[in-house]
C-alpha cells in the first residue's frame, strides 16, 4: 500500500530530537525554528514531559469519558490558572480543526443562529465547518460549501460594523485568529478585536478566539487576544498544548451553559493526553517560558529588522514572520539544506518562525548569523 500523497515533503528522516534540535538518520543536526508547525512548545522530548507520559503509560493510557478522569479536572484547574481564565469551562478533543468545529457548533446551539463571520486569509482547519471558515477555495470541497459563512476583510472595522448593522440578529459567531498563522503572520489589531467584542455583545453573537497556533504562550501572553484586553466567549487551542502529543480543547465562558450530549468525543481528554498537557503547563510555568518568548522573540525581531533585505518583520513573542523579496526566494530552502535550519513558510513569500518557547538566545544568534550568510550568498553585496 502507498501513502495518500497529499504533502510535498523534504527528503529528510528525523530520528531523534532534543530541545530546539533534531537529528536525521545520518546523524546530521538541525536547528528547529519551525517546531513541526508550531507544535513544539516546551522543547522536543522535554524530560518532564517524557517522565509524565511514561509514568502515566504504566498506569492507564485510555478510558472513555463515561467514567471520572481526575486528570481532566487537574488539567482544567492548571489551565485556568496559567491562562488567567479560571472561571472558564474546558472541553477536551484531539485537533485544532475539531476544537474549532466544536466551538462553532456550540455557538450555534447557544444562540440558535446560523451565520458565521470569518476573515480574509483565515485558516481554521480541514474538517467540515472549520474548512468552511477557512479562506482558501482549494481546501473547500463542494460538500463543505455553505451559505452561512461570510468572509470580511481582516482588520477592517468599518466593514465589520456595516455587516453587523445589516445582519446582526442572524450572526451566531465571529471566528478570528489573534495572529494569523497560515495566512502569513498577520496581527489582528487590538482595536479590531475590541470592536468584535463590542459588536458581539450588542447583537448577541459569540466571539471565538482561534488560538490553535497563536495561543499557549507563543505570543508572550497565554492568548494573543489578551493584548487587546478583551475576553472571548470561546478560545480554541491545540498545537502547543501537548508538545507533540495530540491533544486539543476549547475553553468556554461561564455564561455558556453545558447540555448533555451536545458535544462529545471518544479519545478527547484521555489519561495520556491529560498527562502530556499537564506536563506542558507545568513546564511553561516552571521555566517561565512566556517570559522567554517575549525576550528571545524581541531579540530575534530586532536582529531581523536590522537586515535591510528582509521586509515587514512582524509578529509577537516567538511567532514571527517576514517578507522575502523575489531575489531571495531560495532563502528558506538554503537555510534548510546549507545551514541545517528548519523554518516555516506562508505563500507566496513569507518565512515564518515558530520555534519552541524555550528557544535559547545562542540559537537565535546562530540563526541570525546563518540567515545573513545565506542572504550574502544569494545577493552578494
Ligand atoms: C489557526 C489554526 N486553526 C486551526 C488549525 C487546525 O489544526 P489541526 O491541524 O490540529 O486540525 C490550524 C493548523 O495549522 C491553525 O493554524
Amino acid at each position: 500500500m502507498n501513502l495518500f500523497d497529499v504533502y510535498p515533503i523534504n527528503e529528510i528522516t528525523i530520528v531523534k530530537a532534543k530541545g530546539s534540535y533534531v537529528w536525521d538518520d545520518n546523524g546530521e543536526q538541525y536547528l528547529d525554528l519551525y517546531g513541526g508547525h508550531a507544535v513544539i512548545s516546551i522543547g522536543h522530548t522535554h524530560p518532564h514531559w517524557v517522565q509524565r507520559i511514561e509514568e502515566q503509560l504504566e498506569k492507564i493510557a485510555f478510558y472513555s469519558n463515561s467514567i471520572r478522569i481526575p486528570l481532566q479536572q487537574q488539567l482544567a484547574e492548571k489551565l485556568g490558572k496559567v491562562s488567567g481564565k479560571p472561571d472558564y469551562q474546558l472541553f477536551l478533543c484531539n485537533s485544532g480543526a475539531e476544537a474549532n468545529e466544536n466551538a462553532l457548533k456550540l455557538a450555534s446551539f447557544h444562540n440558535g443562529r446560523k451565520k458565521i463571520v470569518a476573515f480574509s486569509r483565515a485558516f481554521h482547519g480541514r474538517t467540515s465547518l472549520a474548512v468552511s471558515v477557512t479562506d482558501n477555495k482549494n481546501y473547500i470541497a463542494p460538500v463543505n460549501e455553505t451559505g452561512n459563512v461570510s468572509f470580511l476583510p481582516f482588520n477592517d472595522e468599518e466593514a465589520l460594523e456595516i455587516f453587523f448593522k445589516e445582519n446582526g440578529k442572524e450572526i451566531s459567531s465571529v471566528i478570528i485568529e489573534g495572529i494569523q498563522g497560515v495566512g502569513g503572520i498577520n496581527i489582528a489589531d487590538d482595536s479590531f478585536l475590541r470592536k468584535i467584542r463590542s459588536l458581539c455583545d450588542e447583537y448577541g453573537a459569540l466571539y471565538i478566539a482561534d488560538s490553535v497556533q497563536c495561543g499557549y504562550g507563543r505570543s508572550g501572553k497565554f492568548f494573543s487576544h489578551d493584548f487587546a484586553g478583551v475576553n472571548a466567549d470561546i478560545y480554541t487551542m491545540a498545537k502547543g498544548m501537548g508538545n507533540g502529543f495530540p491533544v486539543a480543547g476549547l475553553i468556554i465562558a461561564p455564561h455558556i451553559k453545558p447540555k448533555h450530549f451536545q458535544l462529545g468525543t471518544t479519545f478527547g481528554g484521555n489519561h495520556l493526553a491529560c498527562a502530556a498537557a499537564l506536563a506542558v503547563l507545568e513546564t511553561i510555568e516552571e521555566e517561565i517560558l512566556m517570559g522567554n518568548a517575549v525576550m528571545t522573540g524581541k531579540f530575534l525581531k530586532d536582529q531581523l529588522e536590522a537586515i535591510p533585505q528582509l521586509k515587514n518583520v512582524r509578529g509577537r513573542g516567538l511567532m514571527i514572520g517576514f517578507d522575502v523579496p523575489e531575489e531571495l526566494k531560495d532563502l528558506k530552502k538554503n537555510l534548510l539544506w546549507n545551514q541545517k535550519i528548519f523554518t516555516g513558510e506562508a505563500k507566496p513569500n513569507v518565512i515564518r518562525l515558530l520555534p519552541s518557547l524555550a528557544l535559547k538566545k545562542r540559537d537565535a544568534e546562530q540563526f541570525i548569523d546563518s540567515i545573513k550568510e545565506e542572504i550574502q550568498n544569494l545577493v552578494p553585496a
